[in-house]
């Protein structure tokens, strides 16, 4: 039997303040002229100024590139690259949630060594580093900064660029930044960290090691999430957060994702859903029909999420970990039904065809979900049997 080593991003800044670093840790990397990839709500929220000008102190000059869009598809990375390849970039930073990460993932790879995105979508098609890479998340969830993937909408479904060389030279981790963060995408966001905790640890491909990650990451983030969300600017909770995403990011570049992110991409693809929410709508179906797969693992996660299971069956404990899911989706606020979304049974076809696809997380799961299982889950999360308030 081969064992895999533990693949993680190589520097890690955490704690607040740790924003205060990136001019020093770009200036080791002799970074002189920086790609910024952002969106327009972290540009707009006045984050990037302080930065910027610590930057400029550092005698390091800045292009910023604010135009990525929620779930980036090809156009979104091609334009990207095609703003700034004349710009002489030498290092390149993705400031922001997920879909800022992605985008910075890919353009320090196509601006070193050419390409565009639909180039390097798939497993190990990029073969050597790109540009240095820095990434600083400004949300709680998906834990980019700490995995080898990045994910983009091509051909109408989402599709990963996965490769080992697109983890950043350094992430930095500051909870500060995710203070201005609303309230539903502190939620969404936060979910989806959760959903990466859990499905790692319940994951096929799960070792004791990535075990570690994904249940201090369930704890972490179950006891914070209602607190970051209701008071934002928390900063206990906040920080607890961005550690459980961090540490859950960590779990899923190892032990992978499951169900809830296969079931959940479609809705992202076909509906314009954000990822967080997507997995958020997922989450609970998925939860009923994994449970009797491994009654100890969900066990154990109940308790992690802050269920009280003494004097309860092996069963009944199991059980417990969808009432804590069902519990946290709906005190943080978000939606309990696909319907409510806009999503009609006449979808539901569609969405187990696309869903069914996604067989690289599907093998992932604790138990082996039939097209027909899948629709059984659909049509749960579509009437949110079980989530009504
Ligand atoms: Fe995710």
């Amino acid at each position: 039997m081969t064992i895999a080593p533990l693949i993680s991003c190589s520097q890690v800044y955490f704690g607040a303040g740790a924003l205060d670093s990136l001019a020093m840790v770009l200036k080791d990397l002799g970074a002189c002229r920086v790609l910024v990839v952002t969106d327009k709500g972290v540009s707009g929220a006045g984050i990037l100024d302080e930065p910027i000008s610590a930057l400029g102190g550092s005698g390091i000059g800045c292009t910023v590139f604010d135009d990525i869009k929620p779930e980036p598809d090809e156009n979104t990375v091609d334009a990207l690259i095609d703003a700034v390849c004349s710009d002489r970039i030498d290092a390149v930073v993705g400031f922001g949630g997920g879909s800022a990460m992605d985008c910075a993932k890919v353009a320090a790879v196509s601006l070193a060594h050419g390409g565009r995105l639909r180039d390097y979508i798939g497993r190990d098609r990029v073969t050597e580093r790109g540009l240095p890479l820095v990434l600083v998340p400004t949300t709680s969830g998906t834990g980019s900064e700490s995995t080898p993937n990045a994910l983009f909408i091509v051909d109408g479904e989402k599709q990963a660029v996965i490769s080992p060389h697109l983890l950043p030279k350094a992430a930095v981790i500051d909870p500060v930044v995710t203070v201005t963060a609303p309230a539903r995408v502190t939620a969404a966001s936060g979910v989806d960290a959760l959903v990466h905790a859990c499905e790692s640890f319940t994951s096929l491909r799960a070792t004791p090691l990535t075990e570690v990650y994904s249940l201090r990451a369930a704890e972490l983030i179950a006891g914070a999430i209602r607190t970051a969300v209701w008071q934002g600017s928390n900063m206990a909770a906040r920080r607890d957060m961005a550690l459980g995403s961090y540490l859950a990011g960590i779990a899923i570049a190892n032990a992978g994702t499951g169900a809830v992110h296969a079931l959940a991409y479609p809705l992202g693809s076909r509906f314009g859903l954000s990822h967080g929410m997507s997995n958020s709508m997922m989450f609970a179906a998925v939860s009923e029909a994994n449970v009797p797969a491994d009654l100890d693992k969900f066990a154990i996660l109940a308790r992690a999420l802050g269920s009280k299971t003494e004097g309860m069956s092996r069963r009944e404990s199991a059980a417990a970990y969808t009432a804590e899911i069902k519990s946290i989706i709906r005190d943080v606020g978000l939606p309990s039904s696909l319907m409510e979304l806009g999503v009609k049974a006449s979808d539901l076809d569609q969405l187990v065809s696309d869903a069914a696809k996604q067989t690289r997380l599907l093998i992932n799961n604790p138990r082996a979900l039939s097209p027909e299982d899948i629709a059984t889950v659909y049509s749960r999360a579509l009437l949110g049997e079980g989530c009504s308030r």
